[in-house]
């Protein structure tokens, strides 16, 4: 059992930014501020995923879950007869939800669990903000469900692992998609489709073509611009809008928005979707993004903006 104060220490770092490896029912998560967009591209940095999925995002109680999404009856219902649990549900997001865009990959929408190991509550709680997690394991790898398996993987690259013993569960939440007219798995795991089919009804499952990797995130549409997307630019066009990268800026009089200055790709990537979704308000005839180099978290950030720009 994690003792007080190694969760104390767990939640201070996690608000300052840095990374927390948890223990909870169904595998150990990767934890950043989810508010933060840097911690949370130091995350994808972390699990070296070549692309941004959207990320699940953990609260303590119902009352954190309400501050960042908006919920209907079904989620209601969900919610209170399966946390904290198991499964996770996709809705909306509040107004001022708080959540970084780049947790989402850039959606409107907040996959959102509430995790029952006590001392994952004990930590979501005195951390205070939402908490992105995936499974605390290399990108591509197994699920881990022991701390060692996390050690394993990441040795001294985070700041702390909360150890809590082994899963018990031992495979990932189900993930529930509640923003359509029917409830659509997006992933089976520790709730069974029965369980939830006894306060839903009728549930459909996502096509076969949409890997879970793909699912829904990674269906281009779902994030694109309303403007069109130039990619790799040397020139603006007049009513353009610039998605600058580094010091070495082209002419330009319309909006501007540098997605790092110095270059730095994690300060890119933490930037990229609210700059995508700021530059578009104005309505441009396109967003001209300058080219980004393709190594490190540049091949997520390229892999991204090809989506964008091939909607
Ligand atoms: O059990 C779990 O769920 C673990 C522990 C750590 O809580 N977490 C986990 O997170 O598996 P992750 O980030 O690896 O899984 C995210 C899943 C993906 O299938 C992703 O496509 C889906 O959730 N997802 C996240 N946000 C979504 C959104 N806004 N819309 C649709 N699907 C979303
Ligand atoms: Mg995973």
């Amino acid at each position: 059992m994690a003792s007080n104060d190694k969760i104390s220490c767990a939640a201070e770092l996690l608000r300052s930014g840095e990374l927390v490896a948890f223990a909870t029912e169904t595998v150990y998560g990767l934890g950043a501020d989810a508010t933060n967009a840097d911690a949370v591209a130091a995350v994808f940095e972390a699990k070296g995923r070549p692309q941004f999925n959207p990320l699940i995002i953990h609260v303590a109680d119902v009352k954190a879950a309400r501050r960042i999404v908006r919920f209907t009856k079904q989620a209601d219902e969900l919610a209170e007869q399966f946390w904290p649990g198991a499964l996770t549900l996709v809705l909306p997001r509040t107004e001022n939800c708080q959540v970084s865009f780049l947790a989402s990959a850039g959606l409107s929408t907040l996959a959102v669990r509430i995790p029952s190991k006590e001392s994952t509550h004990d930590f979501l709680q005195e951390a205070g903000v939402p908490v992105a997690a995936p499974s605390a394991n290399k990108s591509g790898r197994v699920s881990p469900t022991e701390a060692a398996h996390v050690t394993e993987a990441f040795g001294n690259e985070i700041s702390m692992i909360l150890d809590d013993g082994s899963c018990p569960i031992g495979v990932e939440s189900t993930v529930l998609d509640l923003t359509k007219s029917k409830p659509v798995i997006l992933r089976h795991g520790g709730i069974t489709l029965e369980e939830i089919k006894t306060v839903t009804g009728e549930v459909s499952q996502a096509k076969q073509s949409s890997p879970t990797i793909a699912s829904p995130g990674m269906l281009s549409t779902h994030y694109a611009t309303t403007a069109p997307l130039r990619l790799g630019i040397k020139t603006v066009f007049k009513d353009e809008a610039l998605l600058a990268f580094g010091k070495k800026i082209p002419d330009h009089h319309g909006p501007m928005l540098n997605l790092s200055a110095d270059r730095n790709l994690r300060e890119a990537a933490a930037n990229l979707f609210g700059m995508m979704r700021q530059l578009d308000k104005f309505k441009p005839k396109a967003i001209a993004a300058m080219p980004i180099p393709e190594t490190g978290l540049g091949a997520a950030i390229n892999d991204r903006l090809k989506r964008a720009a091939s909607c």
